[in-house]
């Protein structure tokens, strides 16, 4: 892992306390979460900035947070409701009133391969406008789009989990200097 260059610790808008921000470089933030809610409003702040079209890949193991994250993007994108993981059936996808697009959000958890993945009409996604969450994507990494946003939980203990986003491609650049702006003011 590269060396952490610098730590911000600093309490912001909406209650968001980074406790341990290492800036690795421009297209990387990390920092540690260091609860649910936590978690959930760091999503909730990024769905908050999603104009469609996105793909956010979350890789990590089981019980990381990744629908933790997932359900607070879809609460900052709009959707109302409660969103559950969706192991069962693949993909669930939600409306929003005002918003033509659809946010999907995908568990590829059973996902043996990429053909399944085609089966399951993923790929559709991305052209229809749709914001699209995934997890488990390295279950299907050759049909996802070659830019995205790429965020890794790792457990650190019962309660921190290290977050990892990495932009891919400058769109996801842009997405990630908003984010870090609206979530750590800086
Ligand atoms: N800092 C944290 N961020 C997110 N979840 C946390 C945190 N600390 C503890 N947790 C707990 O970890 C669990 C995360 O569950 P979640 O379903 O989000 O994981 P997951 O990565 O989606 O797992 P799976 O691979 O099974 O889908 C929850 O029980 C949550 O309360
Ligand atoms: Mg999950």
């Amino acid at each position: 892992m590269q060396e952490a260059r610098g730590t911000l610790s600093r309490r912001v808008h909406g209650g968001i306390i980074a406790t341990a921000m290492p800036i690795l470089d421009e297209r990387t933030l990390e920092f540690t979460s260091r609860g649910p809610d936590q978690t959930r409003r760091l999503g909730v702040r990024l769905g908050e900035l999603l104009r469609g079209g996105e793909c956010i890949c979350l890789e990590g193991e089981l019980g990381a947070g990744k629908t933790c994250l997932a359900q607070g993007i879809a609460a900052g994108w709009g959707v109302t409701g409660p969103v559950r993981s969706p192991t069962f059936t693949l993909i669930h996808e939600f409306r929003r009133l005002d918003s033509p697009h659809k946010f999907y959000h995908a568990d590829l958890y059973r996902i043996a391969n990429s053909s399944e993945a085609w089966a399951l009409g993923l790929d559709d996604v991305w052209v229809s406008g749709g914001v699209c969450v995934i997890e488990w994507p390295e279950h299907a990494t050759s049909i996802l789009p070659p830019e995205r946003l790429w965020i890794r939980l790792a457990v650190l203990d019962e309660m921190r989990r290290m977050l990892r986003f990495t932009a891919q491609g400058d769109r996801y650049q842009a997405l990630l200097d908003d984010f870090r702006r609206a979530a750590f003011g800086g």
